[in-house]
Order: structure tokens, then C-alpha cells, then sequence
């Protein structure tokens, strides 16, 4: 217990907290993608992965309860560390832009927040289907069993070009959020000081390109009717 409140109390802790809730969101964005990615394999491997990940109602709240832990901890950790570093330097720098800051480096908490507004969007959209309400009704059976036609509510969705554009940016924002935090993450473990630093920094900007086209081609790819 006491090692928990000196891990929160101790900005390096808070730190730590950050790198491994981050390193956790970024590998659930990774599976997510490839999940993402079946849609190019047609209406029944989708739908049946959906249901595959429906088997145990257990495990699937374990995991929501797990992810939505780590959001949580990677926002209060953002959210202190910024407030001790204001009060710390309350004048603020004369110039704002540190020397090597990148945009995605100097708007963590602007597109951290996007990105949080946007997660709760995609929620009401596929999983509590309050955005269009008609896919509450949209179910399938698949060898014996009972699930949600995804692959129809993956391809309406993407058809009204605001859905699309709307997830485009939110998964832009995610990805410029991701590119910087990549770098944070090796940051934190004490490699920038060794020279590896335009390694890491070229490493965080191909994670995230890499995560952003296989994200985006799914809106993008049933906007242009290549998936219907
Ligand atoms: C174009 C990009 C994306 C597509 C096509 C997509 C697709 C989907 C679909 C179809 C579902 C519902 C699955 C089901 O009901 O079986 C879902 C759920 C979800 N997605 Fe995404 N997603 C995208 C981006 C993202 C991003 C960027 C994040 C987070 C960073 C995210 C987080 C989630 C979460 C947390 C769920 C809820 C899982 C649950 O049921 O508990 N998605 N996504």
C-alpha cells in the first residue's frame, strides 16, 4: 500500500505510470487495428471475430473495466505532472516553443482530450448504438450463434461521409498523440541521452503512420465503395 502512494506521490512514479498505461493503450490501438482490418475479409470472418470476442461476458467486462482503468491512471498522471510543472515554473517560458518541441509534442493534452471525446463518440456509435439507433435491431445468427451484424454497421456508418471524416481526424489526432508518446515512452527509460534519439523519434513517427493508415483505410475504403 505505502509503495503505491509513494508511486503516486513521486512525479518519477507518475511517470512510470504513464509509460506503462501508455505502452498498454498503444498495444489494445494495435490489435484493435488488425480486428479492424477483417473487414476486407467480408461480412462473415468480421461478424464472427465480434462474436469470438463476445464469448465470455466475464472476460470481456474484465478487459473493459482493465482499459478503462489505464485511461483513467494515464489521465490523472497527465493531468498532476502538468499541474506540477506549471507550479513549479508559474512565470512560464518567455518563449514557448522549446527548442526540438514538435506540434504533436507541445499539444499532448490538447489532443489527449480530442482523442477521450472521441473514444466516447465511437462508444455511442458500435458498442451502446445510440448514435443510430436502427443497429440495435441489426442482429445475425452465425453458426449457432447470436450476434450483432457489425459488418452492416461498419459499412453505414462509414457510407455518411461526416461519420467518416469525424473518425479520420479523431484517428489523425490519436496517431499525432501516439507519435509523441512513443518517443515519451523511450524518453522515460533513460535512452535519449545514449544518442538514439533520431532512432526513436523516427520510430514513434512510423508507429503511428503505420496506425493511422491501417485505421483510416476502413472509412476511407467504404467511402470510395471498395467495401460494401
Ligand atoms: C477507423 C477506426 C476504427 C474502427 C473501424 C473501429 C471499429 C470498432 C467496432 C466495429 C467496434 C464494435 C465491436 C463490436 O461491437 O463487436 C469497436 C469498439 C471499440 N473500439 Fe473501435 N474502431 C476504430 C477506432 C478505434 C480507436 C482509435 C479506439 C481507441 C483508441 C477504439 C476503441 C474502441 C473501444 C474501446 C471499443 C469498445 C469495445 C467494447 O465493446 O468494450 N476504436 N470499434
Amino acid at each position: 500500500m505505502n509503495l503505491l502512494v509513494n508511486l503516486f506521490r513521486s512525479s518519477l512514479g507518475r511517470k512510470l505510470v504513464m509509460g506503462a498505461t501508455g505502452a498498454g493503450l498503444f498495444g489494445f490501438v494495435v490489435i484493435h487495428m488488425i480486428g479492424n482490418l477483417q473487414v476486407f475479409a467480408g461480412a462473415e470472418v468480421l461478424n464472427q471475430y465480434a462474436i469470438l470476442l463476445r464469448t465470455s461476458e466475464e472476460l470481456l467486462w474484465g478487459f473493459r473495466l482493465a482499459l478503462l482503468a489505464m485511461v483513467g491512471l494515464h489521465l490523472y498522471c497527465a493531468i498532476t505532472l502538468t499541474l506540477d510543472n506549471r507550479r513549479a515554473r508559474p512565470a512560464g517560458y518567455q518563449d514557448k516553443r522549446p527548442l526540438g518541441a514538435t506540434i504533436a509534442s507541445r499539444t499532448m493534452m490538447v489532443s489527449g482530450v480530442v482523442v477521450a471525446a472521441f473514444i466516447v463518440f465511437h462508444i455511442l456509435h458500435f458498442t451502446t448504438r445510440d448514435i443510430f439507433t436502427d443497429y440495435k435491431a441489426w442482429t445475425i445468427e452465425l453458426h449457432g450463434r447470436e450476434g450483432h451484424d457489425v459488418y452492416r454497421m461498419v459499412v453505414h456508418g462509414f457510407s455518411i461521409p461526416w461519420v467518416s471524416a469525424a473518425y479520420i481526424v479523431g484517428v489523425g489526432l490519436l496517431c499525432a498523440h501516439l507519435s509523441h508518446g512513443v518517443q515519451s515512452f523511450f524518453q522515460s527509460l533513460g535512452l535519449v541521452s545514449t544518442g538514439y534519439q533520431p532512432i526513436i523519434r523516427a520510430a514513434g513517427v512510423a508507429a503511428a503512420l503505420i496506425i493511422f493508415l491501417g485505421m483510416a483505410a476502413v472509412p476511407v475504403s467504404i467511402l470510395l465503395k471498395w467495401v460494401s
